[in-house]
């Protein structure tokens, strides 16, 4: 068998958050036959593959990442036939599919969970989880001083006076990963998926699954708002070595598919580990293919902030082999046209950041509602679904701004996103009217035109594929700039032009001499073929000459 494709490499994949893409019923919550429903979308929108956020059985306390069945899909989203009827489709249209992969909790509605709630303490049932005796006379106070993600203590005591560790809401008791048995089911769940035809996996929280083995105390946990880099806070709780050999058996498993049919297939992690170089260890040759570069997400509207990023990213993944992964928004955080700035500052930025990205070397996933510029909604205190509002005593709003169903077409909600006459599982806001799919895909201007063009060019030239990327000198303060060269990517193709982007954080005109053909701007700017004037805030690919 010849080379496999690595076909990730430079590819563009789409979050759908299940939840809020597109309901195919009339009970306002998203599901498997809406993805299928929508495809078409996907497809002119030009990206490569999706992946879908947990559609397993669950009592939803988080919104799926709460897994009572991992190997079963729940009832609200579809059943398996829906399940394998999306994957069919998709690969009709010639789109990869990856699952989500929840495998630091399940749900406490999991029977293993029941079963050792049901055992007692010191049973073998117990052992699946992590639960331990409490300090005090009488064991009233928590083993250790962790506290969850989502706010509050990580331990929950039970009736029979034992606590359980959760890093997340108290309905997510975390395994207990020292276990094989553990290991075993897990093992079993990826091979699931994969005998269903899935083409890989983005992996839940893959910075946690090994806990300190003592349960020290943390130096000092994080107080405030839900924040993801946590491991120089609680250096026992996150990114220990013990990580590594579960995603190395992982890799083995995924080859071995690999290897019987041709298909390669693309593990990709979620791992909230601020070190670049602690970052990289999780993509080594042999363990997971990707991994998020959250530090780009995490970056202020700042060309400087920006470069770093960047740089830092693609230094220590260079030092692996691996690519880096770019990404600006999902599921847990603002909306780009709301983090970056208010009303129509946001949008502009998020557009213009949203062009760089896709002139980055490697993969990019773009997020759901990202190609309309969707801004953050303030959803109304009393319809607050995200278990953080509560948990944070209810001062963290919670996620549930970025997880607004998407407006696909016409003048009110449910703007096509369930049958008219249902109501959306969280409120959609008025202003979506302009914002739908139908309204943007006859608008020159509109943020899904740019984006579609964006990913059409991107696909066409050669210099936006995985090669390297130089940083220009030449920019001005507040600007970013960098070429990709496309020397020798396509040896069919040997004059393809090299790309030039430019991005501007600044709030005055920059101008610049870069003589050279316009490819795509996110906003107007002046070019007369030599003197570029960027207004602000402002993305331009250029064909230097
Ligand atoms: C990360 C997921 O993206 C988030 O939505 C979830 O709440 C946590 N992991 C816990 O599973």
């Amino acid at each position: 068998m010849g080379v496999m494709h690595r076909w990730w490499l430079d590819a563009v994949l789409y979050e759908v958050y299940i939840r809020s893409f597109a309901d195919s019923g009339h009970d306002g919550v998203g599901d498997l036959t809406g993805v299928s429903s929508r495809l078409p979308h996907l497809h002119e929108l030009g990206v490569d593959g999706i992946w879908i956020t947990p559609f397993y059985r669950s009592p939803m306390a988080d919104h799926g990442y709460d897994v009572a069945d991992h190997r079963d899909v729940d009832p609200l989203f579809g059943d398996l036939a829906a399940f394998d009827a999306l994957l069919t489709e998709a690969h009709r249209y010639g789109l990869k599919v990856l699952v989500d992969l929840v495998p630091n909790h399940s749900s406490n509605a999991h029977p293993a969970f029941r079963a050792a709630l049901a055992a007692g303490p010191g049973s073998p049932e117990r052992d699946l989880y992590i639960f331990r005796d409490g300090h005090g006379e009488n064991g009233q106070l928590p083993p250790n001083n962790w506290v969850s993600v989502f706010g509050g203590p990580a331990w929950t005591r039970v009736a029979d006076g034992q606590w359980y560790l959760h890093l997340f809401a108290p309905e997510q008791p975390d395994w207990d990963w020292r276990h094989p048995e553990v290991r075993a089911d897990h093992e079993a769940t990826v091979r699931f998926w994969l005998d269903h035809g899935v083409d890989g996996f983005r992996i839940d929280v893959t910075h946690g699954l090994v806990k300190n083995s003592v349960l020290p105390d943390n130096p000092q946990p994080p107080a405030g708002d839900i924040a993801f880099f946590r491991e120089r806070a609680e250096p026992h709780s996150w990114d220990q070595d013990g990580v590594h050999e579960i995603y190395q058996r992982w890799r083995t498993i995924v080859e071995e598919y690999s290897r019987h049919d041709g298909r390669a297939r693309v593990l990709v992690g979620e791992t909230w580990v601020a070190d670049p170089h602690r970052l990289a260890r999780y993509v080594r040759p042999d363990e997971l293919h990707l991994t998020f570069a959250f530090a780009l997400l995490t970056a202020p509207w700042s060309a400087a902030a920006w470069r770093t990023a960047i740089t830092d990213d693609l230094a220590a993944t260079a030092e692996v082999g691996a690519p880096a992964t770019w990404v600006l928004a999902n599921h847990d955080v603002v909306r780009p046209a709301s983090r970056y700035g208010d009303g129509a500052t946001g949008l502009r930025r998020a557009r213009a950041a949203l062009l760089t990205l896709l002139a980055l070397p490697g993969p990019v996933f773009l997020y759901q509602g990202d190609e309309l510029g969707l801004p953050q909604v303030d959803v109304p205190p009393d319809a607050r679904q995200d278990p953080v509002w509560e948990r944070s005593g209810r001062q963290s709003p919670g996620r549930d701004g970025a997880r607004v169903p998407l407006p696909w077409s016409g003048l009110r909600s449910p703007y096509g996103f369930s049958a008219d006459a249902a109501t959306p599982w969280l409120p959609q806001p008025e202003g979506f009217a302009d914002l739908t799919v139908d309204a943007q895909a006859s608008d020159p201007m509109s943020t899904l035109v740019l984006v579609r063009s964006a990913l059409a060019l991107r696909r066409a030239l050669p210099a936006l594929g995985g090669g390297p990327l130089r940083w220009r000198d030449d920019a001005a303060p507040g600007c970013l700039a960098f070429d990709r060269p496309a020397v020798g990517r396509l040896p069919d193709m040997p004059d393809a032009p090299d790309l030039t982007c430019v991005m501007s954080t600044t709030d005055t005109d920059v101008t610049l001499a870069i003589p050279g053909r316009l490819v795509l701007a996110s906003n107007p700017v002046g070019y007369d073929g030599i003197t570029l004037t960027l207004p602000p805030d402002t993305t331009v690919w250029l064909a230097p000459r």
